[in-house]
């Protein structure tokens, strides 16, 4: 096809969508896509800046869960709009066998080691091949290096969320009927243990454990925040018995916590053996995610091991890279340790006045909001404030998820303020 020719076919394309109706769009999606999501509004989003989403109605929604944390730069960050637009410009190959060499997979592997500390990086996609291919290492690592006979084991926390492929669905608790039943028989070799009690892992662990995998915070939980020194605990434990530590920091990193990565709070002895990332690492323009580990336990991923044919392909790790430099230029960390702090103090002063928060917690700008059991569950709060234009989502029936774009400026954030107080407290703010 000519340049003009997809030129004037892509013009009609974008025009097709434009041309969509809001009940048309819903009418289709219910049609045609599998109904494994609920939708929580019938107002299409066909804009997004920073923290804002622009509806078809004209409704303009602050969003306050930054895409579950894969907005942590905003939507649309201009740096990496601006690599993406000039990478389509270069006519460099969006997708490659990765046998062959990359200079942006070059570039993506050396930025993204040389921040984090680790030595090695495996990329993938989605944010859920970071569990599965941790739990392969350390399964690998178990049958090789620990000579582990038999069946390696991996623990995992109580109430943990780590993405839904068949490995870690069984990691639901049995109540969460909708994401469990049906799907068993469950792989072997996982043992689920209480999140936050170093006893229980003690107790656990025996000569066939290859790991333990944790959220630092736990997100889908319901913002489960351990004691302080749990997770340097985790790492010391994993030394004395000789187990590897997997922490799952694809919702809790990039800066969401006021750190880079939320083990950072404990200082570099919490560094754990393998960490899983994902969501902002691409400043959410793309599928990014994968682990980190050292040189020595990710070369058991010799060839022919794991793989993906789009993990680290040339658009990814163009569009990751720039987000990185993003995450640098805009001082994520400092934002959210700043915003942080001042969201914390106005949260605890709406929670007094709310009778229905029993409380508010939260590290950086990763809040949980806790409601009392006497009346309506989160998903009604939920939808109230969307009726006052802020996504605040419920997650495990009692608490609402705020987690806005770490970039959102302080007058933004008022506006979800507001809302929360009007929803709670029956008042505007005097922002
Ligand atoms: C801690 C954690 N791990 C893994 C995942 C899975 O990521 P994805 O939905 O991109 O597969 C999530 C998603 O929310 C998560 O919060």
């Amino acid at each position: 096809m000519d340049a003009e020719t997809a030129h004037k076919h892509a013009r009609r394309l974008m025009d097709e969508a434009a041309a969509l109706s809001g009940d048309e769009t819903v009418a289709l999606i219910e049609k045609h896509v599998a109904p494994n999501y609920g939708l929580l509004s019938r107002d299409p989003v066909v804009k997004a800046e920073g923290p804002w989403l622009y509806c078809k109605s004209g409704k303009k929604i602050f969003d306050g869960v930054a895409a579950y944390s894969a907005a942590n730069l905003g939507h649309g960050h201009p740096l990496v709009r601006e690599a993406l637009k000039a990478f389509l410009g270069s006519h460099a190959p969006t997708v490659l066998g990765r046998f062959l060499p990359d200079p942006w997979l070059a570039l993506f592997g050396r930025k993204i080691t040389e921040m984090t500390g680790f030595e090695r990086f495996l990329p993938a996609n989605g944010g859920v091949e970071g569990p599965e291919a941790a739990i392969k290492l350390a399964r690998r690592w178990a049958h090789q290096v620990k000579g582990v006979k038999g069946t390696p084991t991996i623990l995992y926390a109580d109430q943990c969320f780590h993405g839904r492929t068949l490995t870690v669905t069984q990691m639901f608790v049995e109540e969460e009927k909708a994401a469990r039943d049906g799907f068993g028989p469950w792989p072997a070799g996982f043992k689920r243990i209480p999140y936050n009690d170093l006893a229980a892992i003690e107790a656990a662990v025996d000569e066939h454990t290859a790991a333990i995998m944790v959220e630092p915070i736990q997100g889908e939980g319901g913002i489960n925040i351990p004691d302080e020194g749990y997770l340097r605990a985790l790492i010391e434990l994993g030394r004395q018995h000789n187990f590897l530590v997997i922490f799952d920091e694809v919702q809790t990193g990039w800066a969401r916590t006021g750190e880079l990565f939320c083990w950072m709070h404990e200082g570099p002895e919490a560094r754990p053996d393998i960490m899983c990332i994902g969501k902002s690492v691409s400043g959410g323009y793309a599928p990014v995610a994968g682990i980190l580990a050292s040189e020595k336990l990710m070369k058991l991923f010799g060839p022919g091991s794991h793989g993906s044919t789009f993990g680290g392909c040339p658009i990814s790790s163009c569009i990751a890279y720039a987000a990185l430099h993003a995450i640098e230029e805009e001082k994520l960390v400092e934002q959210a340790q700043e915003k942080g702090e001042w969201l914390a103090e106005r949260l605890a002063a709406i929670a007094e006045r709310a009778p229905r928060i029993k409380e508010v917690r939260g590290k950086g700008m990763m809040f949980g909001i806790e409601l009392t059991h006497d009346g309506p569950d989160g998903h009604h709060f939920t939808e109230l404030l969307l009726e006052k234009g802020a996504i605040i989502k419920d997650t495990h029936h009692w608490v609402l998820r705020f987690t806005p774009p770490i970039v959102a400026s302080k007058q933004d954030l008022e506006f979800a303020l507001s809302c929360l107080e009007e929803v709670f407290c029956g008042q505007t703010a005097d922002a």
